[in-house]
């Protein structure tokens, strides 16, 4: 363990961790698990046999995607997601930045020996195994399971329309992205990086709305923090929840 872990930034573009580009939707979501808990998974993770990634992606995925994965029906691989669900049900960040309906059971992931995953588009539906509904996949998360110090590369690079931006997040920490934006992953050089990857269908199916209500939540919390309840933070409470009442599909 190296110095105090970077908390403030998603996004580097001139280095590690550093604070870029607020106007983007990358959410940082930190401390979804603490490291006892991160120190627990990799345990079980590290210890069971993981398939091709491949496996589970169609013909233009298969091309791009050099990696490993649990396989979905893996006894670890719900009960390990349920934890992070669990986690994220209580989570302000998550919860105000995805304003989630539904969220598919989560994925791991694993890259090393040059392993990586080419520029793609995740689709627009998925579907839990034996489940008939199908989930719109508005925003896609990654959980980072290892510190950055611990391997070369491995950059999720998130391409969107305010330019290129590199993601790479202390353990426990998650970043929340639009699913509608290319993406890609580095190859890991030195190391393993490992991951638990998922979907979410927002409540709010536009990015553009999503992010106007998460800066109005957030600018809301830190005037009440401030100047405690008034009759203009009230006012503004209730503009948040008649936008989010316009904007909500169910
Ligand atoms: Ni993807």
């Amino acid at each position: 363990m190296g110095g105090p872990r970077p908390r403030s930034g998603i996004i580097a573009d001139s280095g590690p961790w550093a604070v870029r580009d607020r106007t983007t939707m990358l959410i940082h979501v930190p401390e979804v698990l603490d490291p006892a808990t991160v120190a627990q998974f990799r345990e079980a993770l590290d210890r069971s046999d993981w398939a091709d990634g491949r496996a589970t992606v169609g013909a233009q995925g298969a091309q791009v995607k050099r990696n490993e994965q649990l396989p979905a029906d893996h006894p670890l691989t719900r009960a390990l997601g349920d934890r992070i669900l669990r986690a994220l049900a209580s989570h302000p960040v998550f919860l105000s930045a995805a304003l989630p309906l539904r969220t598919l059971p989560p994925m791991f992931n694993r890259y090393r020996g040059g392993g990586h995953y080419g520029l793609h588009v995740d689709g627009a539906l998925m579907r839990e195994r034996d489940s008939a509904q199908p989930l719109r996949t508005d925003l896609s998360s990654t959980l980072f399971l290892c510190e950055p110090d611990d391997y070369d590369g491995g950059e999720l690079v998130v391409v969107d329309t305010y330019g290129t931006h590199e993601v790479k997040l202390p353990a426990g920490d998650l970043v929340l992205y639009p699913s509608t934006s290319l993406h890609r992953v580095e190859p890991v050089t030195r190391g393993e990086r490992v991951c638990a990857f998922f979907w979410t269908q927002s409540l709010v199916r536009h990015d553009w709305q999503r992010t106007m209500l998460y800066e109005l939540d957030q600018t809301i919390q830190r005037l009440r923090a401030r100047l405690g309840d008034d009759e203009d933070t009230t006012a503004l409470t209730s503009h948040y929840h008649n936008l989010m009442r316009a904007w909500i599909d169910t």
